[in-house]
């Protein structure tokens, strides 16, 4: 069958929306109808050339859709189901699945590769085989896909606002309860509010930190921030260390979360500083995978017993939290629909990346016509 999909070529380049062929799921793949895809920071950095993948890719790893058929052996889903996708796959077997740790399984070793298991690529076209962001690639109208990419979800699900339990919520959310392990009382400076830093803001207040510093240079992000459970905000991390100093007695923030666009070493200083003895600084955001981004006073860490973690899709594991995260936004406990600004067609996706770079978006959603 044929799809229409957003694709990117080569680094520096518009994202193409292109026609590929699309094969039938083999075994243990699913051909899923993706109605809705959510506008990731991390897509633009493979557009970027920040992340090097495979290229060509299509774009777009946080989607929502409905199974339409499936391959032999599959087992998960079924025709007909609704479904939220995981950024990473998890086969439930390896060893860091086994042991709780689905957001690291050995799986994900290849989403930047594109490819299914066995070096399989179910798009092609003009320039060969396609391979999808985090095997998945849902700024598709269609795609084929493992079923250890997909977790089945209530059917009354509003799958527009499901699709952000794909990435973005669970990353930040996560970032907070699960890496940072938040706990009442605590406080919290969370550095970047976009689709990822909003929810470490809702994360931390869940988990009962008590003051909550939101920072981002921009003041959208910031009165949003304020909406959605944080206590202060400023435009940098420099001028919350007073009221931080104030708040704290001078013990400082528990936990730093940081989710800005592009990691730098002044935004971990920053974060580093913020923190007090036996606090954390949790890295979410990204940068190129070997640039060193990370440049601090080892002894200070030591004698502050300071700790710096980095944290994959928010330490969630996707087959149990996605369908939690789910349920406290039916009980009214995380907001999703407040969280997206602005909606797109398949064929807007590079206004929509403006759009996120020029700050006006906490989250942009692509709604899929078939
Ligand atoms: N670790 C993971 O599992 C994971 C998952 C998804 C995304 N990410 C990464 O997380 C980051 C955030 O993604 P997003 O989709 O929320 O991006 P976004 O572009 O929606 O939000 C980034 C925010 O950071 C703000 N910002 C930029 N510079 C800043 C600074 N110096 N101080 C404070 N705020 C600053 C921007 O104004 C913006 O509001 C990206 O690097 C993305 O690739 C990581
Ligand atoms: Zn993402
Ligand atoms: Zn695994």
């Amino acid at each position: 069958m044929k799809t229409q999909a957003a694709v990117v070529y080569e680094p520096g380049k518009r994202i193409e929306i292109e026609e590929l062929d699309l094969d039938k799921p083999q075994a243990g793949e699913v051909l899923i109808r993706y109605t809705y895809a959510g506008l990731c920071h991390s897509d633009i950095h493979v557009a970027h050339g920040d992340l090097e993948a495979r290229l060509p890719m299509v774009l777009g790893h946080e989607g929502a859709g409905i199974i339409e058929e499936v391959g032999p052996g599959v087992t998960r889903v079924k025709e007909g189901d609704h479904v939220v996708c995981s950024f990473i796959p998890n086969c439930g077997t390896c060893r860091y699945c086994a042991s709780g740790q689905q957001s690291i399984c050995d799986m994900g070793a290849t989403i930047l590769e594109g490819y299914l298991p066995g070096e399989r690529f179910p798009n092609t076209g003009p320039r060969g085989q396609y391979g999808a962001m985090c095997m998945i690639g849902t700024f598709s109208q269609w795609g084929v896909i493992h079923q250890n990419s997909v977790v089945k979800v209530d059917d009354d699900l509003p799958l527009d606002k499901a699709v952000l339990v794909g990435c973005g919520v669970p990353t930040g959310w996560g970032a907070a309860v699960n890496t940072a392990k938040v706990s009442p009382g605590q406080t919290v400076i969370v550095v970047g509010i976009g689709g990822i830093g909003i929810n470490a803001v809702q994360g931390a207040r869940m988990a009962g930190a008590k003051n909550i510093i939101a920072i981002d240079p921009l003041e959208n992000k910031r009165e949003k921030a304020m909406e959605l459970g944080a206590t202060h905000s400023f435009a940098d991390t420099a001028d919350a260390m007073e009221t931080l100093t104030n708040l704290t007695r001078g013990q400082m923030a528990d936990a730093a979360i940081l989710t800005p666009g592009l990691m730098t070493s002044e935004i971990v200083a920053g974060g580093f500083n913020a923190i007090g003895k036996g606090g954390v600084v949790v890295l979410t955001g990204l940068n190129k995978l070997m640039e060193q981004n990370i440049e601090l006073p080892g002894t200070i860490l030591t004698l502050f017993r300071k700790t710096i973690k980095g944290s994959l899709f928010g330490d969630c594991n996707p087959t149990t939290d996605i369908p939690k995260i789910l349920g406290l936004y039916q009980s009214g406990d995380i907001k999703l629909d407040e969280i997206i600004t602005r909606t797109y067609t398949l064929d807007q996706v590079n206004e929509g990346y403006d759009d996120l770079l020029a700050g006006k978006n906490v989250r942009g959603v692509v709604v899929h016509s078939h």
